[in-house]
């Protein structure tokens, strides 16, 4: 084994990775370099400088990477309308690959050798964590504790950071926290009672939405601005991609929009269950499948939405950085040229409902739909002789039956 001389962790501040950091510390006896990205988790960002420098970490790293995390992540897969497993707007799944960049980007800047990160063995994380580093530099070697350590439990990890004056923080109620990942598409919340799929959510589980039942009696109309399939305003004010998601956020906060109970599928083989909050992306995803349905043609959209579940599994599997999700990604923006218009969306107790679209781009021809006299050369027969066509072969199939 070469020794290894420098280590680029990802490191949030929080208890895991203060731990880790101790622990690479004392396991390889070399440099550790921390890496902590501003994904707008919402939390205080100095405590993790504060934090490691304690530790005694000469080079610390503290990136803004909002504007990048939803330009560059979010929004592509946003044009996509990905879903996993129907539900799940997959707000962990899209920032693990930024991560893996920069964390990549740092150490090839130090000349370090190694990555780590803080994903336990039996989750998502650590197999998007580690895809992204193969694919954009295979020669960096990958550190995960959580494989490699004899901590089994959240007990002794506990145990080892007592033994270590590492301070362990609680929630509001003084218990031990739940496992929490934040950024500004979601709040992902996991463990504890959670883990039991019967059991109902308490309220104080949810971070950023409030109760649908307590959100405010009047609903509230904004619009919204696409361009080329993007959301480029709110109310008409032009923002930029995070500050833009940042106001949706506090918006469909307040009406209790985007709150999710899941019971979803790993990757790596075991059903979880667990509690998202995605205000802002959920209004978008309404919105943006309202300025899709009168500038798409059909078979386009259709194909969007069949490939859709797939590339959708491709995020959520961590293939990112892949040439298959490369490859629909250029299927998805190349139909989203006329994606440009603006919607209505009514925010009302937990719902985000499209009332009106309008786009300079629109396919939709009131005139050729309308129930009334129309001008537009539309033959009746036409569509008389198009039914006779199509029920062919069902006239064959009901004859064959009844014999
Ligand atoms: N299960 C989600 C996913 O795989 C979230 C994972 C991270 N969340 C957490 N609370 N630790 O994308």
């Amino acid at each position: 084994m070469t020794k290894i001389e420098k280590i680029v962790l990802s490191y949030s501040g929080g208890l895991d990775t203060s731990i880790i950091l101790k622990w690479l510390q004392e396991t390889y006896g070399c440099e550790v370099v921390t890496f902590t990205a501003d994904l707008g988790q919402g939390e205080e960002l100095e405590p993790a400088r504060t934090k490691a420098e304690m530790s005694g970490v000469k080079d610390i790293r503290i990136v803004d990477l909002r504007e990048e995390f939803v330009s560059d992540f979010v929004f592509p897969m946003l044009r996509a309308n990905a879903l996993y497993e129907g539900q799940y707007l997959l707000g962990s799944s899209i920032a693990r690959p930024l991560i893996a960049k920069h964390l990549v980007g740092i150490a090839r800047e130090v000349g370090a050798h190694a990555v780590a990160h803080g994903a336990t063995g039996k989750g998502n994380d650590q197999v998007r964590f580690e895809l992204a580093v193969n694919a954009l530099d295979p020669s960096i070697k990958i550190i995960a504790p959580w494989r490699q350590w004899n901590i089994r439990s959240r007990m002794q990890l506990l145990e080892y950071a007592e033994k270590h004056h590492i301070p362990v923080p609680s929630d509001k109620r003084g218990e031990a926290p739940f496992s929490i990942d934040a950024n500004l598409l979601h709040t992902s919340t996991e463990g504890k009672i959670l883990e039991n799929p019967a059991e109902v959510v308490p309220d104080h589980v949810y971070q950023r939405t409030v109760d649908p039942v307590d959100a405010p009696d009047t609903p509230e109309i904004i619009t919204i601005g696409f361009e080329r399939g993007d959301p480029v305003s709110v109310n008409g004010k032009s923002m930029t991609p995070a500050a833009l998601l940042t106001e949706l956020n506090g918006l469909g906060g307040r009406h209790g929009i985007g709150r999710l109970d899941l019971v979803e599928n790993r990757f790596i083989g075991m059903k979880s269950r667990g509690i998202y909050e995605t205000p802002g992306g959920t209004i978008l995803l309404a919105a943006h499948r309202g300025i899709e349905s009168i500038t798409l043609d059909r078979a386009a959209a259709h194909l969007k939405d069949e490939i859709m579940p797939r590339y959708a599994e491709l995020i959520y599997n961590g293939f990112w950085f892949a040439p298959e999700r490369e490859m629909l990604q250029a299927l998805i923006d190349q139909s989203q040229t006329f994606v440009s218009g603006e919607v209505m969306v009514r925010l009302y107790k937990g719902s985000a409902s499209v009332i009106s679209r309008t786009s300079p781009l629109s396919l939709y021809s009131a005139d050729l739909v309308t129930f009334e006299e129309s001008a537009i050369a539309y033959d009746h027969h036409d569509a008389e002789g198009f039914i006779r066509l199509n029920g062919l072969r069902l006239r064959s199939w009901a004859a064959r039956n009844s014999r």
